[in-house]
């Protein structure tokens, strides 16, 4: 799998190459790169942005760089591209959304910044053949750029790939699992901290009556006890 980012600020990927995703680029188990939108911009001050017409505040990004960058994508690689433009008007990201996208061979992300990218861009690519065009928001929220949002699905997506993460088990026991369950509290040693005892049941042994206690707290997050607003 491979993952592109088309952004002004390269620099911001740059937490990739820690920990578990880190390593499965070392690996290869997957590959990301960035390209920057700046040198697909002309003029003598590679301005990537303008006014909006009709007026208002901000500035919009210019359909032209994000042409050229785009077919520049296109151009280089084969076949077909999921492309994704992180906005907080698209589609609201979630588990299922990021396991459709872990079977795709190529992610581009295109991460616009200011009031956002021309409208165009996403129009003129939604009928291009080898598109799968996306418009995904991480939450009801907005934040500066599509450079964070892209960080985050990047996270959720890179560890279902097979070889991403050691242990394919926990991606079975965690939250957002395919039955919905929200993953049981956890503890660790010492078993009893200022005060605080880990539940008995835990150190019992007995593997049923620990699957059942699981399920039972699991349930119980679900309802909202510790999602409380
Ligand atoms: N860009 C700005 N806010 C965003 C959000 N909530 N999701 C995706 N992209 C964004």
């Amino acid at each position: 799998m491979k993952f592109t980012a088309v952004t002004i600020f390269p620099e911001y990927f740059a937490p990739l190459n820690l920990s578990l995703i880190g390593k499965a680029i070392e690996r290869e188990a997957l590959s990301f790169e960035t390209i920057d939108l700046r040198e697909f911009a002309t003029g003598n001050h590679r301005s990537v942005d303008d006014s909006p017409y009709g007026g208002g505040a901000g500035m919009v990004m210019s359909p032209e760089p994000w042409g050229a960058a785009i077919d520049n994508v296109l151009a280089k690689n084969e076949g077909e591209i999921d492309l994704i433009f992180p906005t907080p008007a698209g589609k609201v990201f979630n588990q299922r959304i990021a396991e459709s996208l872990s079977n795709s061979n190529h992610l581009v992300f295109a991460c616009g910044r200011y009031e956002g990218i021309d409208a165009r861009v996403v129009e003129f690519y939604r009928t291009n053949p080898r598109i799968r065009l996306h418009e995904i928001s991480i939450g009801d929220y907005v934040i500066n750029g599509g450079e964070g949002a892209t960080l985050v699905m990047i996270e959720a997506i890179a560890r279902l790939i097979p070889g991403v993460i050691g242990n394919p088990e926990s991606l079975l026991e965690e939250s957002h699992n395919e039955i919905g369950e929200l993953e049981y509290p956890v503890y660790t040693k010492p078993a009893t901290w200022r005060g605080l005892p880990v539940p008995e049941v835990l150190l019992s042994g007995n593997h049923g009556a620990i699957e059942n206690w699981r399920k039972e707290a699991a349930r119980k997050r679900k309802e909202g006890q510790d999602r409380r607003e």
